[in-house]
């Protein structure tokens, strides 16, 4: 089981519980998106799960081990990126992937060397491997601390904000190299994001949480259709008349026929995926000339601030 189970996990500091009681199920290869707002307990989270902290309760079983009982076999099975790396900025960057691979038992200098100089030319960062870590600006200190969670190829990994302070490019690499893991190699992905839109594209599944309680868990879709339910369909056609609207209202599927302020028909349907195509040959039929055709699915942010809204209810 490269995968993660947790049951109840529990995290207080003093008075403060900063997670207070998820239970979920990572599978083999798959990315697990863990949104929220600040402070409601993500990285907590990914620290109680790698054990670089002990929970006040519940458990947990990480790559096959539990965390309570063998913290250090999760530790080497894990590759982890927190908010602080830990990066030793007296070190060049080279001497710090060294030091990291050789302690997580890269023990072949040779092929330490290989793997690093593989990351750092995937990085861009080949060219300053004998720089001081403390001389990098913040996005290549990002680069180097993603190069050290990953340097062991680790099957469970967990991404704290991998993209923070990425430019636009090295994020997309960064993305890109998170799919492959997933798809290609199998490793587990916990990944913590503000970045909707990353989360949407890349997630399997999500779980939103909210002052360390889960609010939802499933599937983008799953979360999409419980919250908005079926996604409208809005056909703009190059004019509208009441005889139209009339019997676009009696087409196959159509639950109900509206003209947006945009003068574009939107439909209710059943079910918009399998509609749409009766829906447009009914309106051709009908003499209408149709320019756009769009299901108008809620993006994840408008699902997570429709969560939000619910959850201070
Ligand atoms: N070592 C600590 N001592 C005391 N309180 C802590 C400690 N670590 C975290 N907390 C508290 O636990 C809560 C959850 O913090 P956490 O860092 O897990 O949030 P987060 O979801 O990662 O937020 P962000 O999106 O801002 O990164 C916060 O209220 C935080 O102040
Ligand atoms: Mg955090």
């Amino acid at each position: 089981m490269s995968g993660i189970e947790a049951e109840g996990l529990v995290k207080r500091f003093g008075p403060l519980t900063a997670v207070d009681g998820l239970s979920f199920t990572v599978g083999s290869g798959e990315i697990f998106g863990l949104l929220g707002p600040n402070g409601s307990g993500k990285t907590t989270t990914v620290r109680l799960l790698s054990c670089l902290i002990a929970p006040s309760g519940g458990t947990a079983r990480v790559a096959g081990f539990d965390v309570q009982s063998e913290p250090l076999k999760v530790r080497e099975a894990v590759g982890v990126l927190t908010e602080n790396p830990g990066i030793y900025d007296r070190l060049s960057a080279f001497e710090n992937m060294e030091f990291f691979a050789e302690a997580y038992g890269l023990k072949d200098k040779a092929e330490r060397g290989a793997r690093i100089r593989e990351l750092f030319e995937f990085f861009d960062l080949w060219d300053r491997r004998d720089d001081k870590a403390g001389t990098f600006s913040k996005g290549m200190r990002q680069k180097l601390a993603i190069a050290k969670a990953i340097v062991h190829r680790p099957g469970v990994l967990f991404l704290d904000e991998p993209s923070s302070g990425l430019d636009p490019k090295a994020a997309k690499d960064i993305r890109d190299l998170m799919e492959d893991m997933s798809r290609r190699e199998k490793r587990t992905i916990i990944l913590c994001t503000h970045n909707l839109e990353e989360a949407e594209r890349l997630c399997s599944r999500v779980m939103i949480i909210r002052k360390g309680q889960p609010l939802a868990t499933g599937t983008v879709e799953d979360l999409r259709r419980k919250m908005h339910g079926a996604p409208a369909l809005e056909v703009t056609v190059e004019a509208t008349n009441d005889a139209l609207l009339g019997k676009a209202g009696k087409l196959n599927g159509v639950k109900s026929v509206n003209l947006s302020g945009e003068g574009a028909l939107i439909f209710d349907l059943d079910d918009p995926e399998a509609g749409t195509p009766d829906v447009v040959a009914g309106l051709v039929k009908a003499g209408a000339r149709v320019k756009a055709v769009n299901i108008m699915r809620p993006t994840l942010e408008d699902t997570y601030l429709e969560l939000m809204k619910e959850g201070q209810a």
